[in-house]
């Protein structure tokens, strides 16, 4: 049973792959978080294709609402606000969502909250730990972002670093298309390189000559693809037995990678002391990375969390989060408010 009294958010998600839409209750509970994965339609192409992904989001939307109505128990007719994604992302799927809530937001006349999706993820491990202290550090590692951002208090962010060239997860999903490897290729990369047990090949860390802290993963990739040509290694024919150098590169890879990312985060955690550090985003699952950040945090003291994986990878609930937290601080949007693919995390 619901008291009268509660606030029930609906978030909605549909920026890139996944169609995803969320019940929040009283800005702290998730009543339904139903994401709809559409890996085994871009999975032969290796990566998203941005045409099929908005068709697939028209026809995933309908069903993902009315599941996640269904599992949270609440109606339609029961929903305060609004939290959709408005950008960055692709501009056709952005705009199946933001429709899809403006719509809903036209015909019961309820507040409309256009969210950005690096806001989302940067509250992705508020849902969890709504405990988390200020000033924080935010790694947002996706297949589309390689980001470092600094919050000294409630909605205030400093773009610290970014990717020169590819993201993190964009580099693991090349090296496994490279390979033969099933897409994405961070689940499967992470799995036989955590379990094997023999040296790895040693790949030189990514240098960026201007001397900056930002990100690059491309000389890595490349670096992949010569030693597969120095050496003709042929694609993998069987993903779960892919042989003894292949485990050795792919744990080489992602040692470097990983390391790489660690670089940052322990170069900004001491020019800045935060109390807190948040991985986001779907390479946050990646088990080196947990691991590694886990290690750090038990040495400098300062608090490292990871969300759950269903709430790493994108999902409506940190969208509705971030909704409900910005309507709480007075913000409703019009309904002219439009989809951006480049939108900035400002404040
Ligand atoms: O956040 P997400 O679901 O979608 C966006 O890109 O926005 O992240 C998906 C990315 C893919 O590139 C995928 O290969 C990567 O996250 N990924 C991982 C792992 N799990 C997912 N990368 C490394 N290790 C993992 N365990
Ligand atoms: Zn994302």
């Amino acid at each position: 049973m619901t008291r009268d009294a509660d606030h029930f958010t609906l978030g909605i998600e549909t920026s890139c792959d996944d169609t995803s839409a969320a019940v929040l209750k009283n800005g702290r509970e998730i009543l339904a978080n139903v994401v709809s994965s559409q890996v085994k339609l871009h999975g032969p192409y290796g990566g998203v294709v941005p045409e099929l992904a908005s068709r697939a989001h028209l026809e995933n939307i309908g069903p993902v609402l009315a599941e996640a109505f269904l599992q949270a128990g609440v109606g339609r007719d029961q929903i305060h606000l609004l939290a959709v994604t408005r950008g960055p992302g692709l501009i056709g799927s952005l705009l199946v969502g933001l429709n899809y809530a403006k719509a809903m937001a036209y015909a019961r006349d309820l507040p409309l909250v256009g969210v950005n999706h690096l806001e989302a993820h940067f509250f992705s491990p508020f849902l969890e730990h709504p405990e988390i202290e200020h000033p924080l550090l935010a790694l947002i590692v996706s297949g589309g972002h390689t980001s470092l951002y600094f919050s000294p208090g409630p909605w205030r962010y400093e773009f610290l670093a970014g990717t020169r060239d590819d993201a993190a997860g964009e580099a693991y999903d090349k090296v496994a298309k490279m390979l033969g490897l099933p897409y994405p290729g961070g689940p499967v990369i992470d799995r036989l390189a955590a379990g094997y047990q023999g040296e790895p090949v040693r790949f030189a860390p990514p240098k960026i000559s201007d001397g900056s802290l930002d990100f690059s993963f491309s000389g890595l990739k490349t670096a992949v693809l010569y030693l597969l040509q120095k050496e003709a290694i042929p694609p993998v024919a069987d993903p779960d037995h892919p042989g003894e150098r292949v485990l050795a590169l792919l744990k080489g890879f992602q040692e470097t990678a990983v390391d790489h990312l660690m670089s940052r985060i322990e170069a900004f955690c001491r020019l800045r002391r935060p109390r807190s550090l948040l991985l986001c985003g779907g390479v946050a699952c990646n088990s080196a990375l947990r691991r590694r950040s886990r290690e750090f945090a038990a040495a400098t003291g300062i608090g490292v969390y990871v969300p759950s994986p269903v709430y790493t990878t994108d999902n409506a609930a940190m969208v509705a989060l971030a909704g409900y937290r910005h309507h709480r601080a007075g913000r409703r949007d019009p309904l002219e408010i439009n989809a951006v693919a480049s939108l900035p995390l400002e404040g």
